[in-house]
C-alpha cells in the first residue's frame, strides 16, 4: 500500500522530459550542476535565491572523497562555507543538514552537536532534530553499533514554509473516536493522515506505525551507485515536499551523485548543486538523464522493506550454535 503518490508520474521512454542542466548558475535553468569546490558556486548565487538547502556534508572520516583533518579545522572550514551559504537562503527558507559521527581513536564526536552551534551563531532556529534510523551498518566491537544519523532542520526566521499535509502518513487507527468532550463520538483522527514525527525509522510498513520508512542506500537498494554515502531520494523528497513549494529552488552544496537534484526535479522544483568529484558529477548527470527518460530506479515512499519470514533459512539460528537442541 502506498501512503502517498509522489513526483511526476507518467514519464515514458517515448515522451521524455526535457531538463536543462547548466554547469554554472543560471536563474532560468531547471538544474545547475557545478563541478568544483562548492564555495565557487555559492559565490555565484544571489542573496535569498534558494528556498531549501539540503545536504549531507563530508564527515571528515577519510572517505575516498575527503582528506581527514583536525576536527577543529574541519568545523572552522564548514562554518565558513555555511556562513556564505546562508546568505543565499530565502527569509522563509530552511536548511536540512544530515550528519552522523566523526570518530577518532574510538572516541565518538556527534557532528550535529558541532553543527548546531554553527547554525545558532548565524541566527538559525532549530525546528526538528530528526532521527534517521536504519537497520544495517558496521558491527562495532568496542561500543554499541551505530544505527542512526540525524537531520538538523533549521529555519532562517519564524516565517517559514511547512507543508505538513504533503507529507502526512496514514493513521494507525483511523477509526478512533473522541470518548469525551464536545466532540464525543466523532472521529478523532485527521482524515488527511498523521504527522510523520521526527523519527524516520527503518520499519516494515510506515503506514502501520506512522513513521517514515527509509532504508539507507546500501548494495541491495535500487538507487545504489558507486558513491559510498548516498542519500535515499525519498529522504530528500520529504524535506522538499514539506519545506518548499513548486517552482522553488533547492540547493545541495555537497551533491554527491545528485540525489537532491532528483528529489527536486521530480517534484517540480529547480535544483542547484555542487560536487567536486568529476565521476560523481558524471553519475549525477546520467541519473538525471535516466530520470528524464522514466528509467531511473527510485524507491517509492511506503514501499515495504523485505523482512524474512521465520521459516526463511536466514531467519533461523545456525545449526552450529546449537548443542542437543540448546544454544551454546
Ligand atoms: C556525504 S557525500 C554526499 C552524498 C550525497 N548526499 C548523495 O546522495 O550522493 C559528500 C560529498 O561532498 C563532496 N565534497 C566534499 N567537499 C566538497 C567541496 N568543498 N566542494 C564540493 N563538493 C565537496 C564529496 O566529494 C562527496 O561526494
Amino acid at each position: 500500500m502506498k501512503v502517498q503518490q509522489l513526483g511526476i508520474s507518467g514519464i515514458t521512454e517515448n515522451e521524455p522530459l526535457n531538463i536543462r542542466i547548466e554547469p554554472e548558475y543560471d536563474p532560468s535553468a531547471e538544474v545547475v550542476l557545478y563541478q568544483g569546490d562548492t564555495r565557487q558556486l555559492i559565490c555565484q548565487l544571489p542573496d535569498r535565491s534558494v528556498k531549501l538547502i539540503v545536504s549531507s556534508p563530508p564527515y571528515n572520516l577519510g572517505k575516498e572523497y575527503e582528506t581527514r583533518i583536525q576536527l577543529s579545522k574541519y568545523v572552522d572550514t564548514q562554518a565558513e562555507i555555511i556562513s556564505e551559504m546562508s546568505r543565499t537562503l530565502d527569509d522563509t527558507g530552511s536548511i536540512c543538514w544530515q550528519v552522523g559521527n566523526y570518530v577518532s581513536k574510538g572516541e565518538v564526536f556527534p557532528l550535529d552537536i558541532f553543527y548546531y552551534q554553527i547554525f545558532k551563531d548565524l541566527g538559525f532556529k532549530l525546528r526538528n532534530r530528526i532521527i534517521w534510523h536504519f537497520g544495517h551498518g558496521l558491527h562495532a566491537q568496542n561500543r554499541f553499533s551505530g544505527r542512526y544519523e540525524t537531520i538538523l532542520w533549521f529555519t532562517k526566521s519564524d516565517q517559514y514554509t511547512f507543508n505538513l499535509d504533503d507529507v502526512r502518513v496514514e493513521q494507525k487507527y483511523p477509526g478512533k473516536r473522541h470518548f469525551k468532550g464536545p466532540n464525543k463520538g466523532k472521529p478523532s483522527s485527521n482524515p488527511k493522515g498523521k504527522n510523520p514525527s521526527d523519527f524516520w525509522g527503518f520499519i516494515e510498513e510506515e503506514w502501520q506505525s506512522g513513521v517514515f520508512d527509509i532504508p539507507n542506500v546500501k548494495s541491495n537498494h535500487p538507487e545504489k551507485t558507486i558513491h559510498p554515502c548516498q542519500f535515499p531520494i525519498e529522504l530528500v523528497e520529504r524535506c522538499v515536499l514539506a519545506l518548499t513549494d513548486e517552482g522553488d529552488r533547492v540547493f545541495d552544496p555537497f551533491a554527491g551523485v545528485g540525489s537532491t537534484i532528483i528529489a527536486g526535479i521530480r517534484n517540480n522544483r529547480k535544483a542547484i548543486a555542487a560536487e567536486q568529484n568529476e565521476q560523481y558529477v558524471q553519475i549525477a548527470r546520467e541519473r538525471i538523464a535516466q530520470f528524464a527518460q522514466g528509467k531511473l530506479n527510485i524507491r517509492e515512499i511506503g514501499t515495504q522493506i523485505h523482512k524474512p519470514s521465520k521459516d526463511d533459512r536466514v531467519a533461523q539460528k545456525p545449526i552450529e550454535w546449537q548443542s542437543d537442541g540448546e544454544l551454546l
